[in-house]
């Protein structure tokens, strides 16, 4: 018997985090032209790389339906993919902008857009089988990037890694259990993180080409 697919997003009317199918509904009446459901992942199925950011913006992704599309950090994020050869350098801050992602993958620990930007714990774990999901369906990925300590301490939790063995550090590089799969962490691209220069282009590319260099190894 065939297997059942794994679901790698969640369905557009997902009931899972009661506080968040509320604030979708809130979003539906107050932005009836907004996409207002759960972000799916975006980019190369075959994705040698994983970005992992942290949830949708209420006018980003939840308005257009692609993580990190229509809000500041996607700017940061998706020119410097493009620097590195990660895409065919089309952003335009719009679905329809003809963006093809090469050998990457872009998705979020929470798939919906949170109040406040700031999703709870019980929600972070609610989202996380999804986040299992996807990554099992990557049979070719190689390195994960995580933008922030929350997508960082998600991803550890689906690789089945402790705090010790794989603390939160701008720049850092971990080995994981799995068969020579790395992750990456790099501050959140966000606009805070940026306008306050906790992130600089600079230090966001070179933790890019300290991926690619991974990625290229083989
Ligand atoms: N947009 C997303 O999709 N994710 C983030 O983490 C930030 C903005």
């Amino acid at each position: 018997m065939a297997k059942a697919a794994l679901e790698t997003d969640p369905p557009p009317d997902c009931p899972l985090c009661p506080r968040l199918a509320a604030y979708r509904r809130d979003n539906q009446s107050e932005y009836p032209d907004y996409f207002n459901a759960p972000a799916p992942s975006f980019g190369d199925q075959k994705a040698r790389l994983l970005i992992v950011g942290l949830a949708p913006g209420v006018h980003g992704a939840n308005r257009t339906g692609r993580p990190f599309t229509g809000d500041f950090a996607g700017d940061l994020l998706y020119s410097t993919m493009a620097k590195f050869g990660f895409s065919n350098d089309r952003f335009n801050a719009d679905p329809e902008d003809g963006l093809k992602l090469r050998q990457a993958m872009v998705t979020n620990a929470v798939r919906c857009v949170p109040p406040q930007n700031k999703p709870t714990g019980p929600e972070i774990r609610t989202c996380r089988p999804f986040l299992v999901n996807q990554i099992a369906a990557l049979k070719q990925l190689k390195a994960i990037l995580c933008l922030g300590r929350i997508a960082h301490d998600s991803t550890i939790a689906v690789l089945g890694l402790k705090q010790k063995q794989a603390p939160f550090a701008h720049g850092a590089a971990h080995d994981t259990n799995q068969n020579g799969l790395k992750l990456f962490d790099s501050y959140h691209c966000s606009r805070y993180n940026t306008n306050t220069r906790r992130l600089t282009p600079e230090m966001f590319e070179s933790v890019f080409a300290a991926v690619r260099k991974e990625i290229d190894q083989d």
